[in-house]
């Protein structure tokens, strides 16, 4: 196995036909070139074997301090967000720096296994010691060489609502998160929840940081946050430094209030993150039938012009039990759930955990083309149907040049026996 790439071959790339190789010198992609037919890799060149070349996946929304914590101290039985904060709350009380260290680097090797290099963490300040954030901070830097890790200053019982919510966010990002977080729709009052964005926005813009709000997780139509935090972007002209996650109450919104809506939004240029998987499994929890799906309006955004990406959120903690790392499997959740399965989406379906998640990460140098860093990943599949089709982990990635992941092709009769 190569470890310092001079070049890739074999590779196919999206929007060009044929099969192309991509030189690599001094950890950044060097000249693209068509090539007539396939080629043997000489030594220190990775064979792509005509498969996909893309990007490395982003993580765009995850909670690495609760990863790993599923069933502990409880099982969140009722499967609601709210309980899921009720079990968080009685697991934070135990947290400690290695029990957050370890969980966290756990999830980002399997995440690394998958071809994720970058990944947007929340992490949980409502903790007067913020044990969480500080061990977070450590493994940023620990997990340098794998991953890009930005820290989001998540305040998950509130600003306004929890003690001391304003002076600990600060803290938070004096102590070096790159990102302000908020939960507006979990503050006790309508009034709290937009002051809280008001807030958070202009501490963003302060610190020259990035935003990311929980935004609207939750059926009710009448959870309208979104408004206030496009209409603070477009004031500040932040728009592109801004996300918001979940937004599942869109799903809820009546269409007049969302033409009216779609209108902020498309001046204000925020970007929007949606967790399929997450959303699915729990909204519409007090609805008996029909039972909403909690997602946003994914197709519509899209089609609005504006950047939306999809996330796992979780790895089995007190919200979700589920998850194993692989952004296909994401995708193709988000896929079904956002009737996203005609060809048109399919063809262009991995910008939802390429370049869209680099969009909302506000990644300055993220891609494939000369100059850049040479990270991207091998797919298993020459089409971005044939890659949804299969689901299979990523044949290999590299990063800067080095090859962190190299596996066989998977065959899907091996091991079939038919007697
Ligand atoms: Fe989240």
């Amino acid at each position: 196995m190569t470890t310092n790439l001079t070049a890739i071959v074999n590779a196919r790339l999206q929007g060009r036909d044929g099969l192309h190789s991509l030189t690599v010198q001094a950890g950044k992609f060097g000249v693209i070139t068509p090539q007539a037919t396939s080629v043997v890799a000489a030594e220190n060149e990775l064979d792509a074997a005509g498969n996909l070349v893309a990007p490395a996946f982003v993580e765009p929304h995850i909670h690495l301090d609760a990863a790993m914590t599923a069933g502990e101290p409880r099982w969140n039985q009722s499967g609601t967000l709210f309980e899921g904060i009720e079990c968080w709350g009685e697991r934070k009380a135990t947290l400690t720096r290695d029990d957050v260290i370890g969980r966290a680097e756990q999830t980002l090797k399997l995440f690394a296994a998958h071809g994720i290099q970058y990944v947007r963490t929340h992490v949980d300040v409502t903790d007067p010691q913020l044990t969480a954030l500080k061990a977070m901070l450590e493994v940023k830097e620990r997990v340098a060489g794998y991953v890009d890790l930005q820290i989001v200053a998540f305040p998950q019982e509130g600003i306004w609502s929890f003690r001391n919510g304003k002076e600990l966010m600060e803290e938070a990002i004096r102590l070096g998160a790159d990102v302000v977080g908020g939960i507006p729709h979990f503050e006790h009052t309508r009034d709290y929840g937009a002051d809280s964005v008001r807030w958070l926005v202009e501490l963003a813009h302060k610190h020259d940081r990035l935003v990311d709000v929980h935004c609207d997780e939750i059926d009710d139509p009448q959870s309208r946050f979104l408004e206030v935090l496009a209409a603070e972007a477009l004031r500040l002209d932040y728009g592109s430094r801004v996300t918001a996650s979940h937004t599942c109450a869109m799903g809820s919104y009546d269409d007049a209030y969302c033409s009216r809506l779609f209108r902020l939004l498309k001046l204000s240029g925020l970007r929007f993150l949606s967790m399929p998987t997450e959303s699915l499994h729990l909204q519409g929890r007090f609805d008996s039938y029909p039972k909403r799906r909690g997602l946003t309006r994914v197709p519509e955004l899209l089609d609005a012009g504006l950047k939306v990406a999809f996330g796992q959120d979780s790895i089995r903690d007190p919200w979700y039990p589920m998850g194993n790392g692989n952004m296909l499997r994401t995708l193709d959740s988000g896929l079904h759930a956002c009737h996203m399965l005609g060809m048109n989406w399919i063809e262009r379906s991995l910008e939802l955990i390429t370049d869209n998640g680099a969009a909302a990460l506000n990644l300055q140098d993220y891609g494939i083309a000369e100059g850049l860093p040479a990270r991207c990943i091998v797919l298993q599949g020459e089409t971005p149907y044939e890659v949804l089709l299969g689901q299979k982990p990523v044949k290999a990635s590299v990063r800067d040049g080095r090859v962190l992941v190299d596996r066989p092709v998977e065959a899907p009769l091996a091991g079939l026996n038919l007697g």
